[in-house]
């Protein structure tokens, strides 16, 4: 049995979607329902009794020993999180909350609960950004990199890592972490940049590119970071960290210029090509300009390779959006349209 939190939320239904699917293990999944979260994300498990859906926050703390005493876990994988970098600008309070105090509490509750476990293990979810920028010919980020993050949500990532690395070190909690890059794929809400180009092209709306449009991300279709995570969880070794990429560093005018030309094909539109529709529009404070993973270790180590490149794991998602308009219509309703609008409004 596995305790997942944030299981609601986009690389969470993945996870417990294909763990479910690869493994069997039962799964309990702890998590709020924030905006992000979405049960329909789920729906192919609604009468699957190996999966136990709990709304609940981290940071309720008498709910997590009270999964813990009554489940048992033998691993936490820890997803739940605030994960939108334009948000954290925006409000950055709920990061902290979330992301600092939500997951030491789960750490303090883990504390004496894994002594009286014997196998346990707390896989913490975290992001390429606790690292910072990189300039254009700078090597790519490892495991011993500093940490610089710089917006508020790469610094309350930072702090998570940290509270994590401390427990391990000071009570010996059996803790691994897997730092990970930009995740793709099925189930995103259309608030990150993959999944919004999608959405806004098939309205016909601007496709908003921040600044000049050359800041670069490595893209990892979001099956490969779940099947790094459960390789991680089974053998990695307690105390360490695992980087986790796509080997696929793009511009942001590349990633919608790819875009453009899988709708071009696979859903033509009579006023001529998606490209017509890029805009450029004021950049994001503090904008990383780039960010490269050397994953040297999660191979040599673990054996664990991406299985997708950026062509097929994009174009399984482009269909995947093409196919679930009813999922992104419920998903973009109410809270998604403020956001929207507070977010590009003003620009
Ligand atoms: P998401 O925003 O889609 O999902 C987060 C989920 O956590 C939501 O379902 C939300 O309801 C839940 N949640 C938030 N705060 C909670 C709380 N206090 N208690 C209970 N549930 C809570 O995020 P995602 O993109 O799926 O990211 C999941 C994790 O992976 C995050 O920790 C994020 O930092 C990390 N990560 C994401 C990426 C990426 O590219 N998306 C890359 C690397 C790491
Ligand atoms: O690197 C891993 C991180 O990737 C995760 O830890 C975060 O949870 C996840 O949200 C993601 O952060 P980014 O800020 O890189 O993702 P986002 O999709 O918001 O933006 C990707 C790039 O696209 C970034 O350079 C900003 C740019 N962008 C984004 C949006 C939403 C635009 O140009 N226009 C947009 O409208």
């Amino acid at each position: 049995m596995l305790l997942v939190t944030g299981g609601a939320g986009f690389i969470g239904s993945n996870f417990v979607l294909g763990t479910l699917a690869a493994t069997g293990e039962a799964v309990v999944n702890l998590d709020k329902l924030g905006y992000a979260g979405n049960l329909r994300s789920l729906a192919a498990l609604e009468r699957d009794a190996r999966h136990v859906f709990v709304r609940g926050d981290i940071g309720d703390r008498a709910l997590v020993r009270r999964l813990l005493e009554q489940h048992r876990p033998r691993a936490i994988v820890h997803f739940a999180a605030e994960s939108h970098v334009d948000r954290s600008i925006h409000a950055p309070a709920e990061f902290v909350q979330s992301n600092v105090v939500g997951t030491w509490a789960l750490l303090e509750e883990c504390r004496e609960y894994f002594k009286s476990q014997g196998e346990f293990r707390f896989l913490h979810v975290s992001t390429d950004e606790v690292f910072g920028s990189l300039g254009e010919s700078d090597p790519p980020f490892t495991e011993k990199s500093p940490y610089a993050p710089n917006s508020p949500y790469s610094a309350s990532k930072a702090a998570a890592d940290h509270l994590v690395r401390a427990y391990h070190h000071t009570y010996g909690l059996p803790t691994l972490i897997g730092n990970c890059s930009n995740n793709y794929g099925p189930f995103q809400l259309p608030e990150k940049l993959v999944p919004l180009l999608i959405h806004n092209a098939l309205a016909g709306k601007p496709l908003p590119i921040y600044g000049d449009g050359r800041n670069v991300r490595d893209w990892l279709y979001v099956e490969d970071h779940c099947r790094a995570l459960r390789l991680v969880l089974e053998r990695g070794v307690p105390g360490e960290t695992y980087n986790i990429g796509g080997e696929s560093e793009l511009t942001n005018l590349q990633v919608v210029e790819a875009l453009c030309a899988q709708l071009d094909t696979l859903r033509p539109r009579s006023a001529g090509s998606y490209r017509q529709l890029v805009t450029h529009v004021k950049d994001r404070p503090g904008h990383d300009r780039r960010y490269a993973m050397d994953i040297s270790r999660i191979k040599r180590e673990l054996g664990w390779r991406p299985q997708e490149s950026f062509t097929s794991g994009l174009q399984k998602t482009v269909q995947w959006y093409l196919t679930n308009a009813d999922w992104v219509a419920q998903a973009t309703r109410g809270e998604y349209r403020e956001w929207i609008e507070r977010n590009y409004g003003a620009r």
